[in-house]
């Protein structure tokens, strides 16, 4: 059926609004089905896609299927694909096509997720998903949370409710402790809460890159002494950068002991829980007072999914209290149904909704499974690597990420930083494969994080010899030579 324009305002025909859909499943099942055979990379620069999208404001409308052709050509084929099985940088977001789905109803039905009477039903479903989450990490029966867009606002939520909480608004003095592991978005979050940088102490990290419980205890009495006021320690379950995982257990003991509030950031790791691999590691995960997750990584959501757990649910309500004359009508009495009163959103799209899906539809064994699968992976990686010969494991695989460098020959360490750091560029051209380098200790390391559970032993194989190879072409490059 052919597009009749001048359209009427903004409203389409039943045929037309079928065909539109029918078209946008079509782009998407041949996305999901065709991905593994594209390249992971292959964006183009500023400059090439300012030519191509640059356009004046139109006034006037265009057909509706050119402008999805254009988006499809010019924005999705010239962006690199996170969800693709050979992407390793960062954190791989390897999400499902039921959460897709779901967002797609979240957003067409537009349900206004804030105030009880107003939505009750996806209430209700946003209740009971954040209590699977909370039977998942094993915390109290009192405990609550809500959905947010991703783990930075998740962490920027829970450190709200810590001032609140423990503090009573006065930050004078206060300070809240972590590793030099922690994510930036924990750094960010303080100073956006009024926190000064000295107000966030980040501890040198152990040989483990785990925040050492004895160099805690010893600054948290220092300060004490010094007349500052300890409130909180930041741990990560999982950081981005190894994958460590700081000592739940212990730190937990401990903060109950000093009377600090214990936040974790589970944004990447936290849902290894499910798995024989990951329990072990994140025992005390059921201790915490506030917990930073993010489905949009090791649960497999499209992007946006962050959730925010905290160990007593009334204290999101004791945070986000202000009152609205508007809205008073439509309210519960239980003020945790109201979600306006759980976080910084007052209107909302309903995130809960794909995480419930999921579980529903796949279960959580399934989950699991993918979940362990990120593990498998990780190690066979290592595997791979330790059998070139020319890469030296930094990390090992550890909640699914290692860390490695380059190892020429001859040992010269400056070589090996070059090629390391320059690797990241050139597979960037290459675009077959994607890993991303960090630094640790202020050396460049390579670092691939295997959570996509899509990843075949294939991929991996394959993605190694393509970086040793490149790694070898550097080496014999010119010293200096500067790539990309
Ligand atoms: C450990 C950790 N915390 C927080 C974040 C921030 O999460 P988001 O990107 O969803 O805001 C990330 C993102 O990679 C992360 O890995």
């Amino acid at each position: 059926m052919s597009e009749s324009l001048p359209r009427q305002g903004l409203e389409f025909s039943r045929d037309e609004m079928r065909e539109i859909g029918y078209r946008v499943i079509d782009m998407l099942v041949d996305y999901y089905n065709d991905r593994a055979e594209k390249p992971v990379a292959e964006a183009l620069d500023y400059e090439a896609l300012e030519a191509i999208l640059r356009e004046p404001l139109p006034r006037a409308g265009m057909p509706w299927r050119e402008a999805l052709e254009q988006f499809e050509r010019q924005v999705v084929d010239s962006s690199n694909r996170v969800d693709h099985p050979r992407f390793f940088a960062y954190i791989p977001l390897a999400n499902n096509f039921i959460g897709v789905m779901a967002d797609a109803l979240a957003a067409g039905y537009n349900v206004f997720n804030a105030v009880w009477r107003q939505g009750p039903g996806a209430a209700q479903i946003e209740r009971l998903t954040v209590d699977w989450l909370r039977q998942i990490f094993g915390l109290p029966e009192a405990a609550g949370g809500t959905f947010v867009s991703g783990g930075s606002v998740a962490n920027l939520t829970a450190l709200a409710v810590a001032r609140e909480i423990q503090l009573q608004g006065d930050m004078g003095g206060a300070v809240a402790y972590c590793s030099d592991q922690i994510h930036f978005a924990v750094s960010r979050g303080m100073r956006l809460l009024g926190f000064a940088p000295e107000q966030l102490r980040k501890l040198p990290s152990d040989a483990g890159f785990r925040l050492p419980v004895a160099d805690l205890r010893r600054a948290i009495a220092e300060d004490r002494a010094a007349g500052m006021r300890p409130f909180c320690v930041i741990a990560s379950a999982g950081t981005t950068n190894t994958g460590a995982v700081d000592p739940l257990d212990e730190l937990a003991d401990f903060c109950a002991g000093e009377g600090l509030w214990l936040h974790v950031d589970g944004a990447y790791g936290a849902p290894a829980v499910l798995t024989e691999h990951g329990a072990p590691a994140l025992k005390g995960l059921e201790r915490v007072d506030s917990l930073a997750l993010d489905a949009h990584k090791w649960l497999f959501q499209p992007i946006e999914c962050g959730v925010v757990l905290l160990r007593d649910r009334r204290w999101l309500a004791q945070t986000f209290k202000e009152a609205s004359e508007v809205l008073k009508d439509m309210q519960s009495e239980g003020e945790e149904l109201n979600f306006m009163y759980q976080g910084i959103q007052l209107t909302r799209q309903f995130r809960a909704l794909k995480l419930w899906l999921s579980f529903k539809v796949f279960g959580l064994d399934a989950i699991s499974e993918a979940i362990a699968a990120g593990f498998e992976n990780a190690v066979l990686a290592e595997r791979l690597l330790r059998a070139e010969g020319c890469w030296e494991i930094v990390t090992p695989a550890q909640m699914a990420i290692l860390t490695f460098r380059y190892r020429p020959a001859n040992g010269d360490a400056a070589l090996a930083s070059r090629v390391t750091h320059d690797l990241v560029a050139r597979l960037l051209d290459d675009g077959f494969a994607f890993a991303a380098g960090t630094q640790l200790r202020g050396q460049p390391v390579m670092r691939m994080c295997c959570n996509n559970p899509r990843t075949t032993p294939e991929d991996l194989e394959r993605t190694i010899q393509l970086m040793t190879r490149l790694a070898a072409e550097l080496e014999a490059e010119p010293r200096g030579a500067v790539i990309g």
